[in-house]
């Protein structure tokens, strides 16, 4: 069984933390998001994956390589400029060994799911479909791909991101999995952006072809956001939501390779304590990302957020739904909240910034 993981996307929503690292490469519960897809798709009975790279390819293959440890045969298809998702697909395809009737998987490379694998690919084999789409359902569906099917799963319509209330036809949306017949793969044009949302699936509608929903109201998150970024990492540590690549049983807290926690710091929610990184005395961390090598000052308090490599948070500072970028310096006493973003190597300087309700 094969599959193609679409990583190419810049991770613009996630800036500062993807000037480096890909956003697919950004680590979630101790690990590479990419070697949570990985696994779950081994798991589900994938031998061979097509990484369709683009933004920073580079760090997939010098991650991965050809795949031994996670006993896949990984081969990378880099897009010199991106071709889309559609275009990316059709790219990443001509490394397929699969035939035209044969199933292919295709992943976005930063959902995560407790998606039904086989009862997707089952789906797909007893309605005979052209593309099997996984979708969920939403509470708010605009930043996403609207699918409404008819009663018995077939695709009526495939509307990308709707801008006004009248388009806002279904709670169902691409949760971003799909089985191709390889035969359709072959079918996308080569050479130019292709949007397998906007282009590829319309077109097959158009032309008649078998589209067919399956919904899976189980867990899913799109990683786009900082929030939901760290909202991913937490759950899976929680166990929330299963990976077998998640580095330790479910818990409270997941501690990497010699992270120090002072034994009055209390650590939970389902946080991350990268390698070497340090935690002093009654620092209160809950549902965060830390990430390697980063010192967290005593008495600092941080709640849903990203701390990179290398930053260091002074004692006593304050951080809420925050980024922290590689090597930057958050002073002592200083309080950050919703949304503040610190690029790399950036200090703030000691009692510097205050967060006052009285605006
Ligand atoms: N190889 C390659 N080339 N990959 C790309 C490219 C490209 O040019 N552009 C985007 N990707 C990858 C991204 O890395 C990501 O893994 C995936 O394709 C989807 O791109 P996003 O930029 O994350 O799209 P989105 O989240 O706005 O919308 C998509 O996902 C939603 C579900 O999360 C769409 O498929 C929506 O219909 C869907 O609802
Ligand atoms: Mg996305």
């Amino acid at each position: 069984m094969e599959a193609i993981l679409l990583v190419g996307g810049r991770g613009t929503r996630l800036r500062p933390l993807t000037i480096n690292t890909p956003k697919p490469m950004l680590p979630v519960a101790g690990v590479p998001f990419t070697a949570h897809q990985l696994a779950q798709a081994h798991d589900a009975g994938v031998d061979r994956v097509i990484l369709g790279t683009s933004y920073r390819a580079e760090v997939f293959e010098q991650y991965f390589g050809a795949g031994e440890r996670l006993g896949l045969d990984l081969v990378y298809r880099t897009e010199d400029e991106p071709l889309g998702t559609g275009g990316g697909i059709r790219h990443a395809a001509q490394a397929l060994r699969s035939g035209p009737e044969d199933p292919v998987l295709v992943f976005n490379g930063d959902v995560l799911s407790g998606l039904d694998i086989p009862a997707l690919l089952q789906a797909h084999e007893d309605t005979d479909a052209d593309v099997s789409l996984y979708l969920t359902r939403v509470a708010d569906p605009r930043a996403f791909g609207l699918v409404p099917t008819s009663d018995d799963g077939a695709v009526i319509e495939f509307r990308e991101k709707p801008t006004t209330p009248e388009e806002i036809v279904t709670d169902q949306i691409n949760a971003g999995c799909y089985v191709f017949k390889r035969r359709v793969i072959d079918e996308i044009p080569t050479g130019r952006p292709v949007s397998v949302e906007r282009e590829t699936f319309p077109g097959l509608l158009e032309r008649g072809r078998r589209l067919t929903g399956f919904v899976d109201d189980g867990y899913w998150l799109d990683l786009g956001t900082p929030l939901s970024f760290v909202q991913g990492s937490a759950d899976l540590v929680l166990g929330e939501v299963r990976s077998s690549a998640v580095p330790g049983p479910p818990g409270e807290r997941l501690l990497l390779a010699d992270a120090r926690v002072a034994d009055s710091a209390v650590v939970g929610g389902g946080t991350v304590v990268g390698a070497r990184s340090t935690v002093g005395a009654d620092a209160v961390l809950n549902a965060s990302v830390i990430m390697d090598g980063v010192e967290i000052g005593p008495g600092a308090t941080i709640t849903g957020s990203v701390i990179a490599t290398g930053a260091v948070i002074g004692a006593g500072a304050t951080l809420t739904g925050c980024v922290v970028a590689e090597g930057a310096r958050v002073g002592v006493d200083n309080e950050l909240i919703d949304g503040a973003r610190v690029w790399p190597e950036v200090s703030i300087p000691d009692h510097a910034i205050r967060f006052s309700s009285d605006r």
